[in-house]
């Protein structure tokens, strides 16, 4: 009897990174289940700020920021005494380009010209505990299937799929079986443990007790939402959630209990005449480890589990890992869906892993975490921060001209098309509006820009002749690049030559020039980066 081979992916964890690998699958079509031990959502928020580029692939499974940040909005820090007390460096918190370019970034504000623009995306606050059920809910719309009080015991692999050792919400012991599996069960992953993948890099630095409460602090706090308490006997960062909650973390190591935590609330705000709510408490640990290795045959790694990297403001945590289970999602549905071969997943591991290491050392590059950079350990070169966000390329079988000798991240400007970067954001006119590049290219399909016809044609019959979807877009035809940018310069190709963008959004190949046969060409380079099963050409 030959077992039945269930095609579903299934996700273990159904906080940030789980509920978007649920999404971007389901938003493929692919059958999905979510297992979380938790009933419910964690009290204590820890993430807030997501990125312009997690806010690209948000929109495109259709969830937007429905409450931006208003113009004047500025993610500011300020060193202060206590709130209400002497503020240190009040010349850097005014002069917040200056501060920007220094001390990290600043996702959450918002760019004016001449300032270049990266993204037609703007950072996005929102507290991870009223994020979490906005992502759920989209999942569950697209056909997700999220089962809380569920506990991964164990999972196995063979050939044909996985299959997790389930105790579900009656406390009985199930089997699930599945394709494949991602485990984004955070940093103190089942699934990696079980698979005993060892993790590097700089490791545990310190244990963080935090406290969250609800206080009215706007009278004063002049709209800055991150507060460093530096007092003889209280060493303290203060973040504002942006909704009234606000969560000290105590840089030391004292035990406090209620009636102390109350007085170090109020020694930090430096008055006592406000009303004081204490919600939670937590206790973590500021760790900062990358797994060996983000697969194991069917299973992956992502998120914290792949990855855990301390809060700093370039917001790594998070947007990491949401950004892992995106260049993931798109592999498995077209494996599924017998498009691609296998081969397709193993470049999941070359691409991430690479972006997740860079990201550990450039947070100890960067102001907050310098001093705890071990001695041992040189301190690398700083890079951009929208070099960070927006270009660090990937390096893979299923890219074409990308190499180890280029830089590990660039400005998109200054790829200037590169494979293995991902689509420069511009604008263009379509449809009699301006819109972002992005929405040039198919988040379904492959998607070919070019400037000249011949390569229409082309676009067209591998198309028809393939299993895998290939758009075509003219650009300067139906979408007009707004100037100063022109098509050549963007891409670094001539007017003739064609760009071929990957589902999610990753430049896998382009070619200067005409070739004699484009639609043979085309139909090679398609069976090479995405990994054709069969061939389907003519
Ligand atoms: C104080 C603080 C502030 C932060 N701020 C930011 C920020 O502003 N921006 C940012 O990008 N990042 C931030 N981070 C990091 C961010 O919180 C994490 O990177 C993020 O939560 C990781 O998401 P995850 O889904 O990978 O893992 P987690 O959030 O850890 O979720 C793992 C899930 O898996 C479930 N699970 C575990 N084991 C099992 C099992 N065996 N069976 C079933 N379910 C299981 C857990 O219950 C949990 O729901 C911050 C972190 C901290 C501590
Ligand atoms: C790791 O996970 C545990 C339990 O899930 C949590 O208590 C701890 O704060 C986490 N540590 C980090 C660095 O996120
Ligand atoms: C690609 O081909 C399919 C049929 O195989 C067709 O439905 C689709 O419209 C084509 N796409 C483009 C952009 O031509």
């Amino acid at each position: 009897m030959s077992p039945i081979i269930a095609e579903a992916v299934i996700v273990v964890g159904a906080s940030l990174v789980g509920l978007s690998a649920a999404l971007c699958l389901a938003s493929h079509n692919v059958p999905t289940i979510v297992l979380e031990k938790h009933a419910g959502i964690s009290k204590h928020p820890r993430a807030i700020g997501f990125t312009p580029r997690t806010m690209e692939i948000f929109h495109s499974v259709g969830i937007e920021n429905n409450d931006p940040a208003p113009d004047d909005f500025k993610l500011e820090r300020a060193h202060v005494e206590s709130v209400t007390g002497k503020w240190h460096s009040s010349s850097s918190w005014s002069d917040t380009d200056k501060q920007n370019n220094e001390d990290g970034m600043s996702y959450l504000q918002k760019e004016k010209s001449p300032k270049k623009e990266y993204s037609a995306a703007r950072g996005y606050a929102n507290p991870q505990d009223k994020l979490e059920p906005i992502l759920e809910a989209r999942a569950l719309e697209l056909g997700a299937d999220v089962r809380r009080q569920h506990t991964l015991l164990n999972v196995e692999q063979d050939e044909n799929g996985v299959t997790a050792t389930v105790r579900d919400s009656q406390g009985v012991q199930i089997q699930i079986k599945g394709s494949y599996l991602i485990a984004a069960d955070g940093n103190r992953s089942t699934v990696r443990e079980l698979l005993q993948i060892a993790r590097h890099g700089r490791g545990f630095m310190q244990n963080i007790q935090s406290v969250l409460f609800r206080a009215p602090l706007q009278q004063w706090t002049k709209g800055i939402v991150q507060f460093d308490i530096d007092q003889p006997s209280l060493k303290a960062f203060l973040a504002s959630y942006s909704d009234g909650r606000w969560a000290l973390m105590f840089k030391d190591d004292i035990e406090r209990d209620d009636e102390a935590l109350r007085a170090a609330i109020y020694q930090a705000i430096g008055t006592t005449s406000f009303p004081l709510e204490i919600i939670t408490t937590a206790n973590w640990e500021l760790t900062a480890l990358v797994a060996d290795t983000f697969q194991s045959g069917r299973i992956f790694l992502a998120g914290d589990a792949a990855h855990t990297l301390p809060p700093n403001r370039g917001g790594y945590g998070a947007n990491t890992g949401i950004h892992d289970v995106h260049n993931l999602a798109w592999k498995l549905a077209a494996v599924l869906s017998g498009q691609s071969s296998a081969e397709l997943l193993d470049t999941y591991d070359a691409e991430r892993r690479p972006v997740a290491l860079l990201r550990h050392d450039q947070i100890f590059v960067r102001a907050d975490y310098k001093v705890h950079l071990p001695t041992a350990m040189p301190a690398g070169e700083k890079i951009d921060d929208n070099a960070m966000e927006f270009g660090q390329i990937y390096i893979s079988n299923g890219i074409i001209g990308s190499s180890e000798s280029l830089p590990q991240a660039m400005k998109p400007d200054e790829w200037k098309g590169q494979p293995g970067t991902h689509l420069p954001h511009f604008w263009v006119e379509m449809d009699g509006g301006c819109q972002s590049s992005l929405d040039l290219v198919g988040s379904k399909s492959w998607t070919l820009l070019f400037a000249s016809g011949e390569w229409e044609d082309a676009a067209c019959r591998v198309n028809e002749t393939s299993s895998i979807p290939l758009k075509g877009v003219q650009v300067g035809q139906s979408a007009q690049v707004v100037p100063p940018n022109d098509f050549s310069a963007l891409f670094g190709v001539s007017e003739n030559g064609c760009v071929l963008v990957r589902p999610d959004g990753y430049i896998a190949w382009r070619l200067a020039g005409l070739p004699s046969d484009c639609p043979q060409v085309l139909d090679d380079i398609l069976c090479q980066v995405a990994f054709r099963v069969g061939d389907y050409a003519n």
